[in-house]
């Protein structure tokens, strides 16, 4: 009974549901200084080389990749994690809130190379012009969208991507039992994979018991 009202709770999902839920937090007072003071700590913490994300350790191997493309950079710690490490951070995110936050928290004159887009990335992304070899990157954001606009947002990072490129989601897999609710979309390795033929994917990083998923791919543009 509940898997199957899990399954129903997708069909009520609509585009926009992730951005409104997550930007009514953004908006919530007090915001700005928790995650203000969240993103200082896992930049102190490296979150970004965690398991599940491994950036760090991606660009050590792919040293040519110059550009960040961030999709869903939320309050931004993962730009400004990244800020350094390549040329140019590309920040992609709805919530205009999220994007203040961002600003407040890694202003300009200590991020010079962020530029923070307001914006769904399936909107976003087919107007950015990259010149070389770029690493995207999205933490748990993929996971809350529904299949239509993860399906949009791989065919144009497929599509744009240099060769050379790469990519880091912090997102859920499994290995063939897909999972759908609300706001909850666990894919398989196969249905992955199809999103980026002539890629070479990885699967790894955090295992969680509850759902039997995992989190954590990494795609090379071949
Ligand atoms: C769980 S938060 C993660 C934020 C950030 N990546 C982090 O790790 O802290 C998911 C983010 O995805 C954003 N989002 C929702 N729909 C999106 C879309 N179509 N394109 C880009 N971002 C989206 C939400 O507004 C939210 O900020």
């Amino acid at each position: 009974m509940k898997k199957i009202l899990r399954s129903l709770s997708t069909f009520i999902q609509g585009q926009k549901d992730s951005f409104k839920r997550h930007n009514a937090q953004y908006e919530a007072p007090g915001k700005f200084e928790r995650d203000r003071d969240a993103g200082y700590q896992n930049i102190k913490d490296d979150r970004i080389n965690w398991p599940d994300f491994k950036i760090r350790d991606l660009l050590a191997q792919h040293t040519n990749v110059k550009t960040a493309v961030d999709i869903g950079s939320g309050t931004g710690w993962v730009s400004a994690s990244v800020h350094g490490l390549v040329d140019t951070v590309i920040a992609l995110e709805p919530s205009a809130a999220a994007i203040d936050i961002s600003k407040r928290a890694y202003p300009s004159e200590t991020y010079p190379h962020i530029t923070w887009h307001e914006g769904f990335a399936e909107d976003l992304l087919p107007t950015l012009r990259l010149t070389g070899p770029t690493i995207f990157i999205t933490g748990c954001v993929l996971s809350h969208l529904r299949d239509k606009e993860v399906e949009k947002i791989c065919a144009v990072v497929n599509s744009m991507a240099p060769v050379g490129s790469v990519f880091a989601f912090s997102e859920c897999w499994s290995e063939d039992t897909p999972w759908h609710q609300h706001m909850w979309h666990v894919r398989t390795k196969a249905w992955w994979q199809a999103q980026f033929p002539g890629w070479s994917l990885e699967f790894g990083g955090t295992k969680h018991e509850q759902g039997d998923y995992h989190m954590g791919i990494w795609g090379t543009k071949l």
